[in-house]
């Protein structure tokens, strides 16, 4: 169904040749058309400073669209109509022609269509180009009107809380903070969007999302994938700046916020900034206990040879930028104070899973003599959409025997059309002004400000605490280490075994800390209560 209240479009893609335009930005704008999500007039200007002909540059868009579609190849009738509003600019962001060039062009379509719509510029660009571009976007007063106009920014939005800073204060000086749209591709996600839903529509958790009844959460996001061809931007980001800063936090944040007063952008992302502060900062000294990172070495995956990290293209031979980052942090508010919250992301895995696990605390009185498992909610991001309850039930048969066993929903199964992909979710929310599902500038500065004391401690001891571990492996034995004694080894979704439901899924539960008769914690372990102290503020 047409949304009619997504204004004529003008949107402009900076780094138009990249890889971002490629695989993402154009087949989510292909989908969106195709699927009657755009207006009727809309044009995509697409500047790059390559030269390329028109027709050849919307071949290699359709190759691209074929290659990576969530939809598979392009019907070839609709992108003859969509690719016709497609139109290439050769120039270079550095240039004030460029900009020149680009006005005539939007000037001419909106004249052409006798309408001043919105317009989007999407800067899919090095960090380097921003500002030029933001710049040169308010002299030539192409992005001027603060309801229409808008700016699509890609991370990294700086490489420190510093940087972030700068670079939130210039943009600030040029644009209204309503048209800054900071994208968390993660945000768009299907399943993460879910969770709010999830939380906020059924009360029926409410009770039980706290420290009383949760032992401890795991977020991790275990790629497949390795560094690749992005050699050049990895090896002076790293797993922590790459994926924790933004997305596993943003993940945390989802999974420890309090319920907003509406559902709407300013609420939410106060919700989010509040749990952001009260993140327990480390000290240089509980970095190493609390923090571990690591790279890969060649090794395999899916029987593919994998190269060492530090043989990937324009990786520095002795590069110790950590490819996997696994963490423990705590909240110290009243709903999650001593619980902790597991962080893991890394590159090269076995198999692609996100997933978050919460894990609650152990029945405070045990009849069954076999009751030995805790109850888990399983939120299956990718590649599967699943929400699973762990529990244990009656072995079926004349004995009382316990057995783990699963309650589920699955997205295959229940839901029949293909999923949107996240970068359709948040592009239409630009075009439709609607900025829930994106960070405010204040928002990436407090996660920058969580993950500072990391980027410092290893910036003072870049050797120290790094671990090795094969392409095609879970990461580490210090990965696993980390979450004693709550669990031995990370939570991993099977999709493979039809979700979780294996025993095998349960055997890495250590035994869970457990609460009184009164539901509150007993804090018995003492190796909680010392994982409570490492961290603890001084
Ligand atoms: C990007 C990171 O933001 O997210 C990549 O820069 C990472 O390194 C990617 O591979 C993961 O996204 P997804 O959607 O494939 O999980």
């Amino acid at each position: 169904m047409k949304q009619e209240k997504v204004l004529p479009a003008a949107i402009t893609i900076f780094g138009a040749k990249g890889d971002l335009a490629r695989r993402k930005l154009i087949p989510a704008l292909y989908n969106l058309y195709a699927d009657e999500h755009l207006p009727d007039q809309f044009s995509i200007f697409c500047v790059d400073f390559l030269t390329i002909e028109q027709g050849a540059y919307r071949d290699w868009l359709l190759e691209g669209v074929d290659q990576f579609s969530r939809t598979g190849k392009a019907d070839r009738q609709k992108w003859a109509q969509f690719s016709k509003s497609i139109i290439y600019i050769q120039g270079d962001f550095m240039q004030a022609a460029t900009y020149t060039t680009l006005k005539t062009a939007i000037k001419k379509f909106e004249d052409t269509e006798k309408v001043r719509g919105i317009r989007m510029f999407y800067f899919a660009v090095a960090p380097r180009f921003i500002e030029p571009i933001a710049d040169a976007l308010c002299n030539n007063k192409l992005c001027n009107r603060d309801t229409l106009d808008r700016i699509v920014v890609e991370k990294p939005f700086g490489t420190d809380l510093d940087s972030a800073k700068k670079l939130n204060r210039y943009m600030s000086k040029r644009f209204k903070e309503k048209q800054i749209y900071h994208i968390d591709h993660y945000l768009g996600k299907e399943m993460v969007q879910n969770i709010m839903a999830f939380r906020f529509a059924n009360y029926v958790f409410e009770p039980l999302w706290n420290n009383k009844y949760i032992d401890h959460v795991q977020i991790s996001v275990a790629e497949e994938v390795s560094v690749g061809k992005r050699g050049g931007y990895y090896d002076s980001s790293g797993a922590l700046r790459d994926m924790i800063q933004n997305h596993l936090l943003q993940l945390l944040c989802i999974i420890a916020m309090n319920c907003p007063k509406q559902y709407e952008a300013e609420a939410i992302r106060d919700e989010k900034v509040k749990v952001l502060k009260n993140i327990r900062p480390f000290t240089t000294e509980q970095v190493f206990k609390n923090v571990v990172r690591a790279q890969y070495t060649a090794g395999r995956v899916h029987g593919e040879d994998r190269p060492a990290y530090r043989d990937e293209e324009q990786v520095a031979k002795d590069s110790n930028t950590e490819t996997l980052v696994a963490a423990k942090f705590f909240i110290d508010n009243d709903r999650w104070k001593g619980v902790p919250f597991f962080l893991r992301t890394g590159k090269d895995m076995p198999r692609q899973s996100s997933v978050i696990m919460i894990q609650f605390k152990d029945s405070p009185h045990k009849i069954f003599k076999d009751d030995v498992l805790p109850n888990r909610l399983m939120i299956s991001i990718q590649p599967e959409l699943e929400i699973g309850l762990l529990f244990e039930g009656k072995e079926p048969g004349l004995h009382m025997k316990l057995v783990p066993v699963e309650m589920d929903f699955m997205y295959k199964g229940n839901y029949m059309q293909s999923l949107p992909e996240a970068y359709e979710a948040l592009l239409l929310d630009v075009l439709e002004g609607d900025a829930t599902q994106f960070m405010r500038a204040d928002q990436i500065e407090w996660a920058w400000k969580v993950v500072m004391p990391i980027i410092e401690a290893w910036k003072k001891s870049p050797k120290k605490g790094l671990q090795f571990y094969e392409a095609g492996t879970w990461g580490p034995k210090a990965a696993d280490a980390l979450l004693k004694p709550h669990a031995k080894a990370w939570y991993t979704f099977d999709h493979e075994s039809e979700g979780a439901t294996t025993p095998a899924a349960f055997d890495d539960s250590h035994a869970p800390s457990r609460v009184d008769g009164n539901g509150t914690p007993e804090m018995s372990n003492p190796a909680e209560k010392e994982a409570e102290q490492e961290t603890s503020h001084a």
